[in-house]
This record gives structure tokens, sequence and C-alpha cells, in this order.
């Protein structure tokens, strides 16, 4: 590219002349399909729109994070492993897509039919040291256009795969395990406390302030976590797999029922006075929610962890 090129003014020009002609574009690209990849800003929240060059390899549409050769990865495929929901449009429809990074054998088996498709991105390939990314793109919107393409849980043959949103999710119910444990052991050393201040006359409002802070701190994690499969994990695996209808909604009452506990354990910290209120009135409810918890994260993981992994990889940490 020559010095001084504006590449964002000619990606709109690309832009504009590609919803103009119902998806065909002359000069450099003409001849080839293209697509535009809508894609939610890693860091920005905003929409970016991309024109790629759109394949279909064994009934997946795939676009190639080549950015031309470039040195670093072009920044729709780092908000892709932030947030796997794109839109794609076609020229002749526009569709929701769940962005799917595949990896080791079976990246590289797709990147070969790419270049056989098209050898500019064997090019591509050869002018930078990083393996350029195969992106496939799986239909969310089922009511349009062909029925969703099945997506199979790939098994981690390279060591190098990112990790899945169902690992993530694992993780995450991993981290509130701990957390809980935590909780717990405040109690006892309220509960200690208590004992000790009934002697020495001396509560701890030490340990009830830390139990307070700790307590809104998971419960709030808690929250999150559960509204993002509510509103996020859940209805995109509810589209791509509607077989697991049963078991998402098991798991969305589930939510509800722990909402209640959490509230009720919430309500209980936030009215405890120290050396007054019997901390094992709050031990026996966080024992009913972690019951519950545990229970329910069981669940989950053995029903949605495969499907999830198989969505898209996970979030990237701040
Ligand atoms: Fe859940
Ligand atoms: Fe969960």
């Amino acid at each position: 590219m020559s010095e001084g090129f504006d590449f964002n003014a000619f990606q709109r020009q690309v832009i504009a002349e590609f919803r103009a002609n119902g998806g065909r574009v002359g000069g450099m690209f003409e001849g080839s399909t293209l697509a535009l990849l809508t894609t939610t800003g890693a860091r920005t929240g905003l929409s970016r729109t991309s024109p790629l060059a759109y394949l279909h390899i064994d009934g997946k549409a795939v676009v190639v994070a080549s950015a031309m050769g470039a040195p670093t990865h072009p920044a729709w495929y780092h908000n892709i492993r932030k947030n796997p929901v794109v839109t794609v449009e076609t020229g002749t429809e526009t569709y929701t897509a769940i962005a799917e990074i595949p990896t080791g054998n079976e990246r590289d088996a797709l990147f070969d039919e790419v270049t056989a498709q098209d050898p500019g991105f064997a090019e591509y390939q050869t002018k930078t040291t990083r393996k350029i990314p195969v992106v496939t793109l799986h239909r969310a919107d089922s009511h349009s256009g062909p029925a969703p393409v099945a997506v199979e849980p790939q098994p981690d043959t390279t060591g190098d795969r990112v990790t899945g949103l169902g690992d993530f999710l694992v993780e995450s119910h991993d981290w509130l395990r701990h957390e809980l444990g935590e909780l717990r052991r405040q109690l006892d050393a309220l509960a200690e406390g208590r004992a000790d201040s009934a002697t020495l006359e001396r509560p701890s409002p030490d340990l009830a302030q830390q139990l307070r802070t700790h307590c809104l701190e998971f419960c709030g994690a808690l929250e999150q976590h559960h509204t993002g499969e509510d509103q996020g994990a859940f209805p995109m695996l509810a589209q791509q797999y509607p077989e697991l209808a049963e078991d998402l909604t098991k798991l969305g009452e589930e939510h509800k029922t722990v909402a209640r506990l959490r509230r009720r354990i919430q309500q209980l910290v936030d009215d405890y006075v120290p050396g007054e209120s019997d901390p094992s009135t709050i031990r026996d409810e966080l024992e009913h929610l972690a019951a519950k918890l545990e229970t329910h994260f069981e669940y989950e993981e053995k029903t949605v962890v495969n499907a999830l992994n198989s969505l898209g990889p996970a979030p990237t940490r701040p």
C-alpha cells in the first residue's frame, strides 16, 4: 500500500459500494464474493463493519483474518474473541451469526481449502509470521435462510487452543465456589468471635464489616454470572441446540431460586448487628444456598459445557 493510503476511507468506500450494488464491488474486488462483517469493538463496544472475502467450505461460511498479510491480527478478529455474536451482510441478505475460531488440524484443513479457492491467501501467509486465523460463521437466526449449521465440539489436539466459552463457565463456577468457601470461613470466625464477645463483652465489628463487603462482592458476581447466562449464553445455545431447550428452562428456573436465596442472605448480612445477631442464622442460609448452587453448577456443567465450547472462544480478560 502506498504511503498516505487512507485504509479507513477505502473501507468506507467499499462498504458504500457493496450496499449500493447488492454486494457487488468493482476494482480490486471485481469477481470476488465479499461480505460485510459487523462486530462489536472489544474495547469501545461500538459496532465496526469490515468488508471481507466470503467463502463457503463444506457448507460453512468462512472469513479469513489475513489483514492482507499484515504482522498483527485485524481488529475485527480481536472483537470476535471478546464477543462472538456478529452480523453478516452478503448483499442479498443480512443475518446474525456466532463466529467460531477453529484451531489445530481443523484450522489447517480449512486454510488449505481457503488457499485452494483463493491463492491470494497463501501469498498473505508468506508475508507474516503469525498463523492466519480462519473463522467460521454459524447462523444464529434460524428463522431465515438455511438451517443452522450443526457445530461439533472439537477436542483440544494442539495445546494452543483458545479457551472456549464452556471452559470459561467452569472457571467462573470454580471461582464462585472458592468465594463461597471463604464466606463460610468468615462466618465461622464471626461465630467464634461472638462466643468470645459473650465472655469478653467485645463484639467483632471488623469481622462483620469484612463479611458485609465480601458478601456484597460474591452476591454481585453471582448475579452477574446468571444474568450473563440468561441474556447471553442460554439464548445463543437455544438457537444452535434446540434439543437443550428443556435443560435450559430448568437451569433458568434454578437461577430464580438462587436469586431468592441470595437476596435473603444479603438482607440478613445487611441487618447483622455484631454482638446481637446470631451468625448461625446466616450460616444456615448460606449452607442452603451452597447446596442449591452446587447442584445447579454440576447440572449446568454436565449439560451445556461442550455445546458452549463449540460456540466460540471465551471473552478475553481485561
Ligand atoms: Fe447457571
Ligand atoms: Fe453458570
